[in-house]
């Protein structure tokens, strides 16, 4: 038997383009893995109403860890009218199954690292390098909506909260309501995890994005919470800061953050401004992390448009697949695959489109693998 089983799970689009070429290069790696392929993504949604089946989960949770790609994903309404005839009005509802996997296996730490490559034409600038880290559980990707708000809890928020009384004059079936649950053990994870990378890599301070001057009690929470663990952290020091001016801050001073923690849905937000700091989507990896078990997936979509002709950029992907290799303790693998990632950046030869080449996902995949 291998000493790692992988679950394999491309999902939809260009990914599996992506993904063929991490595989490539982990080989390459000798990486001594066995990679299990599930069934995951849009199509299970319109032929079998549920894009994560069941029979996927039991088989992930006999493997190490997962590689995923990405999922076709839409709203409400228009999932629903793609979905087979016979599984129509049955009152299926779409959900994400990346939103899905991160709550089952309780995969509490979303990282994602942003970094700038020497000698990236995509980079914004030279030398960001931030890492964030997204709650990825709760807040406000919790998952608890409502439309129509039902009577029940309606009458509940009333009686509880003066301000809820004024939205009755619009009809419970004109009123939707998502709410931002967030609990204090999963901002003190969130921080804590935050602090604890700040710690082993030398990073002088932890940036805590959230909103407390108007969000009060599940921002307020986030940062009492945050100011406790910083106690433990003498050498650390934590910066408060809100989500709009942040977002301004990144633009004007990238250099000044490391390592940023926030909330579920500010994260999500926040990384993707950061990942256009370090070159696009096309460089973007994560991590959703748990205790015992982690999926790899890089940021970006399935990109439908591109998918089968080799013209993503796949760094996005070898970059989730370091991540993963450092995850596993293959610390030694990690580095050579992120020092020929980088070599093959800075010298620019081998290059996708994004970047202003003409190369396949396929010849990147070559060229990193040359420099290993
Ligand atoms: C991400 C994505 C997902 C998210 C979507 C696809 C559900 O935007 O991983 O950042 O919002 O978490
Ligand atoms: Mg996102």
């Amino acid at each position: 038997m291998a000493q790692y089983q992988i679950a394999w799970l491309p999902g939809d689009g260009v990914v599996h383009d992506v993904m063929e070429v991490s595989r490539i290069v982990l080989d390459a790696l000798k990486l001594d893995a066995q990679y299990i392929p599930g069934d995951i993504g849009w199509e299970f949604w319109r032929h079998e109403g549920d894009p994560l089946p069941q029979r996927t989960l039991d088989m992930m949770k006999n493997t190490d860890c997962a590689l995923f790609g990405a999922i076709t994903s839409k709203p409400k309404e228009e999932a629903a009218n793609e979905l087979d005839e016979h599984l129509r009005d049955k009152g299926l509802i779409y959900f994400s199954p990346i939103v899905r996997l991160r709550q089952e296996f309780n995969l509490h730490t979303n990282m994602r690292p942003c970094k700038a490559y020497p000698g990236n034409p995509l980079n914004y600038r030279e030398g960001i390098d931030l890492v964030i880290f997204r709650e990825n559980t709760e807040g406000m990707y919790g998952g608890v909506e409502f439309h129509p708000i039902p009577q029940a809890v309606f009458d509940v928020l009333s009686d509880n909260h003066s301000k809820m009384k004024k939205f009755a004059q619009y009809g419970l079936e004109n009123l939707a309501m998502s709410t931002r649950i967030m609990s204090r053990q999963k901002c003190a994870n969130i921080v804590t995890q935050g602090f604890e990378y700040a710690k082993k890599f030398g990073y002088k301070t932890v940036t805590v994005v959230d909103k407390p001057n108007v969000l009060r009690e599940t921002g307020g929470l986030m940062i009492r919470t945050a100011r406790q663990v910083a106690k433990k952290y003498p050498g650390i020091e934590l910066w408060e800061t809100n989500i709009d001016a942040q977002a301004m801050w990144l633009i004007k001073n990238p250099h000044d953050y490391g390592v940023m923690v926030a909330e579920n849905m500010f994260g999500d937000i926040l990384s993707d401004l950061a990942a256009q700091l370090v070159g696009g989507l096309g460089f973007a990896c994560s991590g959703n992390i748990g205790d015992s078990y982690a999926v790899f997936e890089p940021t970006h979509g399935s990109a439908p448009k591109y998918a089968g002709q080799y013209k993503v950029n796949p760094m996005a992907m070898l970059l989730t697949s370091k991540m993963m290799l450092d995850w596993l303790n293959e610390e030694d693998k990690a580095r050579r695959l992120e020092t020929a990632i980088s070599k093959v950046i800075k010298e620019g030869a081998v290059k996708t489109y994004d970047m202003g080449g003409t190369n396949t996902s396929l010849e990147v995949a070559e060229e990193v693998v040359r420099h290993l």
